[in-house]
């Protein structure tokens, strides 16, 4: 093994929002590449069925809040019973909205408490894993490469080019963009990497359920390729960021030049 890449086999993830789109397929890959990992998603998720499509020695589900001190410090026990340590967490889950900020034909506000759901899953519940997962990684040995763990949040191209409707959405992920280096600086000290996806569209259930045609015109707003990303390309993202050690405090744009119209 070089100390330059970084083979993700005999890793220990830990991937919120893992049942569905995103996180789904970073479990997928992790897995199939030879890491363990532990899925956290809500209960109501189909987090029990995915898991059971893997492999069970290497895949088990945990039904949580990543908003939920308990539910995450439970899913971390997880890690540590089962599989022993935590080497890499990816923050998928998140939701989004659209609601405008005031709507002058239907003259109606945005309701507050929907504002604030949305950073508290995104923002806080992001923060909630990271920081949480930080201590527990931050007790592993220090490997050939002299590193502890990495994570990896995801944000929106949304945090850039908010569309009408995404007050609530695009300061969430605005705020995922801004914590990423602070973070980073942070956890320099633990030997800990942190890194922030920024998708464009990508083909998950959210978007997966529209019509072929709306998809496809969705696509072509992108200069090239002028197609939905595929949810494993935002996994072999996040395996290049596990591989390469110089990714660290930056966000990654992953969305074929698209710059989202109002
Ligand atoms: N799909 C896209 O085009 C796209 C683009 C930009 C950013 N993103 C971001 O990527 C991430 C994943 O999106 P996706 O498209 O895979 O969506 P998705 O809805 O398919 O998956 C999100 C998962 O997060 C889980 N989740 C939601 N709230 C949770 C909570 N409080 N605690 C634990 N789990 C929770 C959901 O149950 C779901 O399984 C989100 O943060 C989203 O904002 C997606």
């Amino acid at each position: 093994r070089s100390m330059v890449t970084r083979a993700v086999s005999g890793l220990v993830g830990l991937v919120t929002g893992g049942a569905s789109g995103l996180g789904k397929a970073t479990v997928e890959r992790l897995v199939r590449n030879g890491c363990r990992v532990v899925m956290f998603d809500l209960p109501k998720s189909d987090g029990e069925q995915v898991a059971k499509s893997l492999d069970p020695d290497n895949c088990v589900f945990c039904p949580g809040d990543v908003t939920s001190v308990e539910d995450v410090s439970a899913a971390l026990d997880v890690a540590k019973s089962k599989f022993g340590k935590l080497d890499v967490t990816v923050n998928c889950a998140g939701i989004g909205i659209a609601v405008r900020t005031y709507n002058m034909h239907k003259k109606k506000v945005h309701p507050l408490d929907q504002f604030e759901r949305v950073i508290d899953v995104n923002v806080c519940g992001t923060f909630n894993v990271i920081r949480l997962a930080a201590q527990m990684m931050s007790k592993n040995e220090l490997g050939d490469r002299q590193e502890k763990g990495v994570i990896i949040n995801t944000a929106s191209v949304a945090a850039y080019e908010g569309q009408v409707g995404q007050a609530a959405y695009s300061a969430s992920k605005g705020a995922i963009v801004g914590m990423t280096l602070p973070i980073a600086r942070d956890l320099a000290m633990c030997s800990i990497r942190v890194m922030t996806i920024a998708p464009g569209l990508f083909e998950t259930p959210l978007l997966g359920s529209l019509p072929e045609k709306v998809k496809n015109e969705l696509g072509k707003q992108a200069p090239f390729p002028q197609r939905l990303g595929d949810p494993d390309e935002y996994a072999q993202l996040v395996q290049s960021i596990i591989e390469n050690q110089m990714l660290n405090g930056e966000v990654i744009r992953l969305d074929a030049a698209i710059r989202m119209q109002p």
